[in-house]
């Protein structure tokens, strides 16, 4: 699973083709989309032209829990509108308003039997809750997709995750106040790097997945150009404490 990909949440119709064309001209080779996005279809769309092999392009939906009991007809929904016959990551979007999906995760792991999805895993949920989803099914998810950013930053939540050998992917890492934070604007000016690839190259350091989103072609290049520099040791700690503020 490629540790950068393209995060397609409110992004629709002509534009959601037009972002998911320019991440992949610029190099992304993971898209993040969900059923209530509603952009699966335009997502396809750019995949389908870009004339990229489906193989070489890791592509995850999600099915939310309120669709339990339809999992299967949600996932070959997801299917047809992305124009391929498998996901490489399906994911439950959030825990069920009650317990945590227990049936659901049976149905996933069903999915992934017939193909449909070639890994499964979780979304928004709490270590406890994972554990209770493994102890009651015995399948553990590959990964849990959270909100995670330097501001966010728990290095306990970090240590749960490689604990149990689920991936971390971050979600919302440029959202909430990270931009514009003082250190990571130091850390960017320091660098000559724009505060949006500090936070991904942050991710990427740490191991945990980065899906930034834009509908700007130069963000979205310069957001997956994160190549050509390094984060420091003092850097990174730095980046860390923010989470204690
Ligand atoms: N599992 C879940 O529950 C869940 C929840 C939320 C998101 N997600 C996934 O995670 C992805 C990323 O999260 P997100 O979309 O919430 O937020 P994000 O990628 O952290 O931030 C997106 C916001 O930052 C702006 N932005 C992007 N690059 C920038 C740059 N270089 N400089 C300044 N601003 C920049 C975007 O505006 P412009 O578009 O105008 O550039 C947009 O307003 C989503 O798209 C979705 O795929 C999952």
């Amino acid at each position: 699973m490629p540790l950068l990909g393209f995060g397609t949440w409110q992004i629709t119709g002509r534009e959601a083709t037009a972002s998911t064309a320019a991440a992949l001209e610029a190099g992304y080779r993971h898209l993040d989309t969900a059923t209530i996005y509603g952009n699966e279809a335009q997502v396809g769309r750019a995949l389908a032209d870009s004339g990229l092999e489906r193989d070489d392009v890791f592509v995850t939906t999600k099915c939310p829990p309120d669709l339990a009991g339809q999992e299967l007809d949600t996932i070959k929904r997801s299917l047809d509108l992305l124009g391929t016959d498998h996901v490489d990551l399906w994911l439950i979007h959030w825990t069920p308003a009650e317990g945590v999906g227990l049936d659901m995760w049976e149905r996933f792991v069903e999915a992934r039997e017939l193909r449909l999805a070639r890994d499964i895993g979780v979304s928004n949920y709490r270590a406890e809750q994972i554990d209770e989803l493994v102890d009651g099914t015995g399948v553990k998810p590959a990964v849990n997709q959270i909100k995670w950013s330097p501001l966010l930053f728990k290095p306990h939540v970090l240590a749960q995750h490689r604990e149990r050998g689920i991936a971390l992917e971050g979600y919302s890492g440029l959202r909430g106040g990270t931009l514009e934070d003082g250190t990571v604007a130091e850390i960017a000016a320091h660098h000559g790097r724009t505060p949006a690839q500090v936070v991904v190259r942050w991710h990427l350091q740490h191991g945990v997945i980065a899906i930034p989103k834009s509908t700007k072609p130069e963000r979205i290049r310069s957001n997956a150009d994160v190549g050509g520099f390094v984060l420091s040791d003092d850097d990174m700690a730095r980046l860390d404490a923010l989470g204690r503020g």
